[in-house]
């Protein structure tokens, strides 16, 4: 397939493209600079340059295309909404350019706290995330023709490399000089290894059907006490409790999503694309120690 790849040069995107490659597809990808237009040239993708504010740009990049993978997103968390907006409107332009091709369209999702199987349709009124009411939009593009899917990604997708929450808890943890958890550890997260993750966009991209929602959980609740005391012993500090109402003080933004609790199971989508995790969970990977390099 031809498969225009938003995010191509990005952390989760670039091991979607390299498997796309790998595996006889060809990939346009979407870069807003020469570093990212360099780095998909490198794996052996063609350039689209743009942004995902420009629409022009994805009108562009998916011309003429056999299916597209959405992975880009502004990670700006004090302007999310602003991000959801952008990726709102990127999304139906999607859905507009391929309505009634029966072409697919897979996304990147999320789950922290709002769903626990595949089947659970959070509300988008009643979500902490304005994403979910991309999702939703999504789902409804089967009735128009488009093989959509929404891959939710465990809220930790790890691995080396990793510069999403593990990290940023890692760098939290080590400039506090304690390895901490909320409440009484017992909050729990889903988790799963990048390079699994990427495999479920590949196996979503050629055979989920119309209006599918897939699950990127390999871990289904690690309690963020256990992550603690891995941190705490590969940074040798001490692992302390931190009250939930101290949360936001101690840990800053990532505070708010430490404290909800969050499990889900991926049975359905291990079922219906046979998907099977063969990477690290998140423990055996924190305890591999790439996390703990210095720079
Ligand atoms: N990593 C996680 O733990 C995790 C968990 C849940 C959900 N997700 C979701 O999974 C997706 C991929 O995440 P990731 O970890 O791979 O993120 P990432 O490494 O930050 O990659 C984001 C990608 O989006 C591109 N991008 C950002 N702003 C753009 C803009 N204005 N125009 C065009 N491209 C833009 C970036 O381009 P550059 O390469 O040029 O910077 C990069 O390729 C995102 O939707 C994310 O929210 C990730």
């Amino acid at each position: 397939m031809r498969v225009f790849v938003t995010g191509a040069s990005g952390w989760i995107g670039s091991a979607v493209t390299a498997e796309l490659i790998a595996t006889g597809h060809q990939v346009i990808g979407l870069a807003r600079s020469d570093a990212s237009a360099a780095a998909i040239t490198a794996a052996g993708g063609e350039v689209q340059r743009g942004d995902i504010t420009d629409l022009d740009s994805l009108r562009a990049g998916a011309r003429g295309v056999d299916g597209i993978v959405h992975t880009a997103f502004i990670h700006d968390f004090s302007a999310h909404e602003d991000a959801a907006a952008v990726d709102f409107a990127a999304v139906n332009l999607f859905g507009d350019l391929l309505e009634g091709s029966g072409r697919p369209l897979v996304i990147a999702s999320g789950i922290l706290g709002a769903v626990s199987l595949e089947t659970d349709r959070p509300d988008p009124a009643m979500s902490w995330s304005p994403r979910a009411a991309t999702e939703a939009t999504l789902l409804g593009f089967s009735e128009r023709g488009i093989r959509s899917s929404a891959v939710r990604l465990a809220p930790t997708v790890h691995g080396d490399g990793d510069h999403g929450f593990m990290a940023a808890l890692i760098g939290i943890d080590r400039t506090k000089g304690s390895s901490g958890y909320v409440g009484d550890g017992t909050i729990t997260w889903p988790a799963v290894h990048r390079l699994d993750a990427a495999h479920l966009f590949c196996l979503a991209l050629e055979n989920a059907p119309a209006g599918s929602v897939l699950h990127a959980v390999d871990d289904e609740a690690v309690p963020l006490r256990d992550v603690a005391e891995v941190i705490g012993r590969h940074l040798d500090v001490p692992v302390v409790s931190v009250a939930p109402e101290d949360a936001v003080d101690h840990f800053g933004w990532l505070g708010r999503m430490l404290g909800i609790d969050s499990h889900a199971s991926s049975t359905i989508t291990r079922e219906q694309l046979g998907w099977r995790p063969t990477h690290p969970g998140l423990i055996a990977d924190l305890e591999l120690g790439h996390y703990f390099r210095v720079a």
